[in-house]
Parts: C-alpha cells; sequence; structure tokens
C-alpha cells in the first residue's frame, strides 16, 4: 500500500513542477540557443523538455523512491503501488515558436489494490494526484483524489454550462499521426456548427485543467498519452466534472481518445462522438 500520505506526494509534485518550470522559462528567453531534435515529423522534443524532465525525475526520485516513474522524454516503468507520470513540457510546439501557452504536467497513478490513506483497495488505476502549471500566467493547479482541486490555492468548479450550444470548446487537431482524422474530423465538424466556439491552444494538460476551472466548458482530443491527460483528469473530476475514455474502456487506460465536460456538456460531447467512432477492435494501428 501507499506508505507516503498523498499530501507529501502533492509537495513533491508541486516542487518539482516550479523546479521544471524555473529550467523552461530560462530557455524560453533565450529560444535562439535551443537544440531541437524531431523524433518524428511535426514531433518536437528540445533541450528544454529533458532538462525539466531530469529536474522533476531527480525530486520525485529522492522524495518518494518507492514510486515509479513513466515520463515522456525518458520512458520509465510503473511500479506496482503507484505511478508518475510526467510531462515536462506540455505544449512543445507552442514552446518552440515562442506561443507562451504551455505547461509542467505531473500525475500519481494508483495502481489496482493500493490502499490509499487506508481506505478500500482501488478496484481500477486511478490518477489520484494531479498537478499542472502554467509558468507563463503563475498559475498552479492542483488536485488531490477525494479532496478536491484548486487555482492558486482556491477551490475550483467547472463551469455550470447547461448544453454545448452554450459552450465554448477545446480541443486538439491531429499533427502527427492522422490515423484517427476520419473520426476526428466530423466531429469537429460538429463542435464547429454546434457550439459557442471551439479553440486549440495546442497544450492538452492545461486544456484540461481549462475545463477543471470553467474556462472550457468541455474538451476532447484524440490520440494522446498517459502523461497528457492523467493530471487534468483529477482537476476535472476534483472540479465536479467528467472525464473519461471515449471508447468507455473500463478501466480507462488512461491516456488516449478523451472527453471532458461538466455532467450536461461531458454526456452531450460524447453522445456526438460516438457515431464517428470506429469500433477499438478494428482499429489496428
Ligand atoms: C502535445 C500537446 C498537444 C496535443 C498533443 C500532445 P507535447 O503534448 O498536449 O496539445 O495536441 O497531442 O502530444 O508533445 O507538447 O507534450
Ligand atoms: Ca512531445
Ligand atoms: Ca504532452
Ligand atoms: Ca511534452
Amino acid at each position: 500500500s501507499l506508505r507516503l500520505p498523498l499530501s507529501d506526494c502533492l509537495d513533491a509534485a508541486v516542487t518539482a513542477a516550479h523546479a521544471a518550470a524555473a529550467i523552461l522559462q530560462a530557455y524560453a528567453h533565450n529560444r535562439g540557443d535551443l537544440v531541437i531534435d524531431t523524433k518524428t515529423r511535426n514531433d518536437l522534443v528540445s533541450q528544454a523538455d529533458r532538462e525539466a524532465e531530469q529536474a522533476i525525475i531527480d525530486i520525485l526520485l529522492e522524495r518518494t523512491p518507492q514510486l515509479g516513474i513513466v515520463a515522456e522524454e525518458s520512458g520509465g516503468k510503473a511500479s506496482d503501488i503507484a505511478t508518475w507520470y510526467i510531462d515536462p513540457l506540455d505544449g512543445t510546439t507552442n514552446f518552440l515558436h515562442g506561443i507562451p501557452q504551455y505547461a509542467v504536467s505531473i500525475a500519481l497513478i494508483a495502481h489496482a489494490g493500493a490502499l490509499i490513506n487506508g481506505d478500500q483497495p482501488l478496484d481500477r488505476d486511478t490518477p489520484v494526484i494531479g498537478v499542472v502549471y502554467d509558468p507563463n500566467r503563475e498559475e498552479l493547479f492542483t488536485g488531490l483524489h477525494g479532496v478536491g482541486a484548486w487555482l492558486n490555492g482556491r477551490r475550483i468548479q467547472c463551469s455550470r454550462a447547461a448544453s454545448l450550444a452554450e459552450s465554448v470548446v477545446g480541443t486538439g487537431f491531429p499533427f502527427r499521426d492522422f490515423s484517427f482524422a476520419d473520426e476526428y474530423m466530423p466531429t469537429l465538424h460538429h463542435a464547429i456548427r454546434h457550439t459557442r466556439g471551439v479553440r486549440r491552444h495546442g497544450a492538452a494538460a492545461l486544456d484540461l485543467a481549462w475545463v477543471a476551472c470553467g474556462r472550457y466548458d468541455a474538451y476532447w482530443e484524440m490520440g494522446l498519452a498517459p502523461w497528457d491527460v492523467a493530471a487534468g483528469t483529477v482537476l476535472v473530476r476534483e472540479a465536479g466534472g467528467i472525464c473519461e475514455d471515449i471508447f468507455h474502456a473500463d478501466p480507462w487506460p488512461i491516456g488516449g481518445y478523451v472527453y471532458a465536460g461538466n455532467t450536461n456538456t461531458a454526456t452531450e460531447l460524447d453522445a456526438m462522438i460516438q457515431p464517428h467512432m470506429k469500433p477499438r477492435q478494428s482499429r489496428s494501428s
């Protein structure tokens, strides 16, 4: 079971997020010096991503040595108790182009069977801590499973929008993997016609944080990874919203295909998306 109280884990994650953000901001002001690598077309990584990631890993290894670590740029492995999922720079493309919309995202996923603070063992893998830090706005989003979600220490709640018709909705477009574009494009078409507006700001973790604090009324995206969505999932759920797998896999293999919003908007979004999805079995990659 989890020996550390979750609040200590949350403190460690906040410290790590600030350390990473300091590295990112130092590079942001000297972008010309950055070495950029291309993993595959449109999939970029820089020294800033790598150094920020290492800073996070160093802090988490020291403060929570019994927990697993999986990080976007360096991999790692899950433990059987709980595992950190780290995105040191969510919004790399924005960052590298000088667009100030990116964040550090750190989540702890407790695994099935883990005892969280002495409660009942979890029946499934559950994101229990979410930290998303936006260094440009100095906005720290924190979420703790079963306790709540905060923005700079103040409780946050999802919006109260009654329907998509009165919603501003965030999303992400396919940009390096187009295998799901045929499923995605009709959903975008629908959202453009049936909401107040669609936004594509380019940092999935921050998109979910913005659902949690009511800036976006809903959000959906396809083709994500666990480190993109795990922290935001805690935030949205603790802010009274829904954040789930588009395929309704049970348990959700946290990542991939996600929709989120308050009860009204998420339910409506889900119903809108479903007819466009191919059954999962035929989704060979
Ligand atoms: C990306 C951003 C982007 C989303 C991509 C993610 P990265 O993360 O969250 O908004 O559309 O799918 O991979 O690579 O900048 O950490
Ligand atoms: Ca990336
Ligand atoms: Ca990301
Ligand atoms: Ca990243």
